[in-house]
């Protein structure tokens, strides 16, 4: 018998306590954004400057926030359960990793790409990156201005990490969904994949039911600061699996 499995999708509300903005809840970044103008690769054809400021933005807020009670959480649950974790987030943030959670023995896939990641969009080659990015900004690998790109995943573009993340849930004996709303696929269809190994307990922690509430066997709600430290306590004390 296998050590039990745990597999945790994380989404913006996870790190809303951080001090960054969610996608769609008030004045969230879709209200003062719009996708087409910022988030696909036909907004970076058109304007490649509106879209490395918005980038930009968001790479520098990072310096400003921190690790919250809900990432710290996590990361002891990866040091301290006797079988294995997964994170899948579809933050492009990283406070995960600043959590420490590669180093507390979790696996960490950001399934939407990273904010500290440039790729050059000739070569697919991707660079640690945490300054601004312009038109202008030779690529370390082919020293051409123009090529670099943001390392995020774009609507119209697959995910990241699809194969792995298949497979763990395909085999996963707790799935917990943390400060999503269900609303971007294929993430949002994940519960459903978790749900099909019939074994997987499935468990929504949000801060109001999600779209696709009704499909988790179990739902919490309330900040993700008190509610996720609250249930990695449960889950650690051998209440859940
Ligand atoms: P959303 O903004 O769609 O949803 C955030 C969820 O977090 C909402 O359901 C909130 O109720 C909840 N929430 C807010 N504050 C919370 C708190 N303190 N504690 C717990 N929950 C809280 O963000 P995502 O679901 O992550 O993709 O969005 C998914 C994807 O859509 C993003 O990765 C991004 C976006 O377009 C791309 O850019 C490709």
């Amino acid at each position: 018998m296998t050590d039990p499995t745990i597999v945790i999708l994380t989404g913006a509300g996870v790190s809303a306590e951080s001090g960054l903005a969610t996608f769609r809840d008030n004045n969230g970044l879709w209200c003062n954004h719009r996708v087409e103008d910022v988030a696909t690769p036909e907004a970076f054809v058109r304007n490649p400057s509106l879209v490395h400021e918005f980038y930009n933005q968001r790479r520098a807020q990072l310096k400003e926030a921190h690790p919250n009670a809900a990432h710290l959480a996590l990361a002891q649950l990866a040091s301290q359960w006797n079988g294995r974790v997964f994170v899948v987030t579809q933050n492009v943030d990283d406070l995960h990793d600043r959590a420490a959670l590669i180093h507390s023995g979790g696996k960490l896939w950001h399934m939407h790409g990273e904010l500290h990641k440039a790729r050059c969009s000739a070569s697919d080659e991707v660079f640690d990156w945490d300054v601004d990015m312009t038109v202008d900004t030779p690529c370390p690998c082919c020293q051409k201005a123009g090529r670099l790109r943001p390392h995020i995943v774009w609507f119209g573009e697959m995910p990241l990490y699809m194969g792995m993340i298949q497979h763990v849930l395909a085999e996963c004996d707790l799935f917990i969904s943390i400060g999503t709303s269900g609303n971007v696929y294929p993430a949002a269809g994940f519960v459903r994949e978790a749900r099909m190994n019939r074994k997987a307990h499935t468990v929504e922690i949000n801060m109001e039911p999600s779209s696709g509430h009704s499909l988790f066997h179990e739902g919490i709600y309330g900040p993700a600061t008190q509610t996720v430290p609250a249930y990695v306590e449960r889950i650690l004390a051998g209440e859940i699996i």
